[in-house]
């Protein structure tokens, strides 16, 4: 505990300064604090912290299993106590010529044999060689719910400029009122159903799949199941006894968690949407921010300072609650990805001991999209008596050339909410009212800045954040 009282003894030190004063005290401070790492930058100079600071963080971290846990998680060892597991997602992102062993099997070859039959399987999509009963498959529904819709409807969100393939659909909640509206506009003889359940026994998923089996089997034969379905999981029997050809499921390992899935099979919707080229590049991001989380110093370390600024925040400061606002719309579905991910992970009180935590688990998450959040809540981020710290995400680039203007104002717009958290406005007028218009400023937000939502910026800003999570955890 000796670490967590030196920090809050920082706490009640830097509360005597604003984070306005600690800029004005260091001019170097932008750039002391901001981190780059291939295309991120990430900016946590409106932080209440200084350098005294950053050193018990990283002390902090030092103390803590991190490091080891990370080597361990990497090499495939059991790390998942709970659930005797390995933790692994990274191997989803990883080339085919860095072998991984695991229980004396090279799981690499598994991994590229799948991403081999996945690529085959979208390609045939995409240039008409599977298709329905009425020729070229059109729509893409996938049914699936938490990993297995969070992630795919995120990032196919995401990276739509690149979508030149089919059009997909998701179906994840078990209100027959979404797979109504979402079948009614579809026409089955053109449509792929991709079932996605890392278990294959989750009752949404299966209540769904089956209303779309009967849909199809109605509209247009129960021959169509054959070639109109396909299935993501890793629990194969279950896909086939439910009807699914077995050539048209993707399988994957335990050691995938449910919410780390989106760089296997469950990414499939999105490689049929982008193509194989592209998501592959998405993969190289991934890897990229893996090669530096492994190999970075903790002090250059982009997830391992992004995590550290949380736990100054939440564990220390004491903030309930994080805001994750993308100044970006193909990002809107980035903070509820951000919500499971986050706390479906770190939103535990048991410790890997088997011990009530004694410190709180982690932030509530929640956010919107800059600037209809603007419209909406910032009042309260900017007025109310809750330090909430905000994350903003924007790009440098818009991908909409001829809408420069829009995107020059969307920068404009993101970069003063983050400055006038940080200095406040109190009216100058003597009008009594005045005062309820006050801002008071001081309020700590962080900023990730990339050039262009591109495949490639997309699977950093996962992985940073996944590797984040885990050296939260940890810590
Ligand atoms: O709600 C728990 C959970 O297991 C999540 O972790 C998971 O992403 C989701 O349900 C869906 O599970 P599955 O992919 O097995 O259907």
């Amino acid at each position: 505990m000796q670490n967590w009282g030196k920090l809050n003894k920082h706490f009640h030190r830097l509360g005597k300064n604003s984070i306005q004063e600690l800029f004005l005290k260091n001019k170097v401070r932008a750039n002391q604090f901001t981190i780059c790492v291939e295309d991120l930058v990430f900016d946590y100079s409106k932080t209440l912290i200084d350098k005294l600071v950053m050193t018990s963080l990283i002390e902090l971290l030092t103390s803590s299993e991190v490091l080891l846990k990370r080597d361990s998680m990497f090499a495939g060892n059991k790390i998942n106590t709970s659930e005797g597991k390995s933790v692994l997602h990274t191997a989803l992102r990883k080339p085919k010529v860095e072998q991984l062993w695991l229980d004396g099997i090279n799981v690499m070859e598994d991994v590229h044999d799948t991403l081999k039959r996945l690529a085959i399987f979208s390609e045939s999509v995409r240039n008409g060689a599977i298709q329905g009963a009425g020729g070229r498959i059109t729509d893409i529904v996938n049914i699936g719910i938490g990993g297995s819709d969070l992630g795919p409807e995120m990032a196919y969100k995401a990276l739509f400029p690149y979508a030149d393939g089919p059009t997909a659909h998701f179906i994840s909640n078990i209100d027959g009122a979404q797979i109504t509206e979402c079948l009614s506009k579809l026409n089955p003889k053109n449509t792929l159903i991709v079932v996605a359940s890392k278990t294959f026994t989750t009752t949404e998923t299966l209540i769904n799949a089956k209303t779309a089996r009967q849909w199809m089997i109605e509209k247009v034969n129960p021959q169509s199941i054959e070639k109109q379905f396909a299935a993501v999981s890793s629990n194969i029997d279950k896909c086939i006894e439910f009807g699914i050809n077995p050539s048209n499921v993707f399988g994957f390992r335990d050691w995938v968690g449910g919410r780390y899935s989106i760089w296997g099979p469950v990414g499939l919707p999105i490689m049929i949407s982008i193509g194989q080229e592209r998501f592959q590049q998405f993969l190289k991001g991934g890897y990229s921010m893996d090669k530096h989380f492994r190999t970075a110093p903790p002090s250059r370390n982009l997830p391992m300072i992004h995590a550290l600024i949380g736990i100054w925040h939440h564990q220390v400061c004491g903030y309930a609650t994080q805001a994750i606002l993308p100044y970006d719309h193909r990002l809107r579905r980035f903070p509820a990805y951000l919500q499971q991910l986050i706390m479906e992970s770190n939103g535990k009180s048991i410790t890997l001991n088997g011990e009530e935590l004694k410190l709180s688990s982690a932030a509530v998450i929640w956010g919107e999209p800059g600037t209809n959040g603007q419209h909406a809540f910032f009042q309260a981020l900017h007025q109310g008596n809750q330090v909430v710290p905000c994350e903003f995400l924007i790009a440098a680039n818009g991908h909409e050339t001829e809408l420069t203007h829009h995107h020059n104002m969307l920068v404009a717009n993101c970069l003063a909410q983050s400055e006038s958290l940080l200095t406040g406005r109190v009216p100058s007028s003597e009008d009594a009212t005045a005062i309820h218009r006050r801002c008071l400023g001081n309020r700590p937000s962080t900023t990730l800045l990339y050039p262009k939502l591109t495949p490639f910026v997309l699977g950093q800003l996962i992985a940073l954040y996944e590797h984040s999570v885990f050296t939260e955890g940890l810590v």
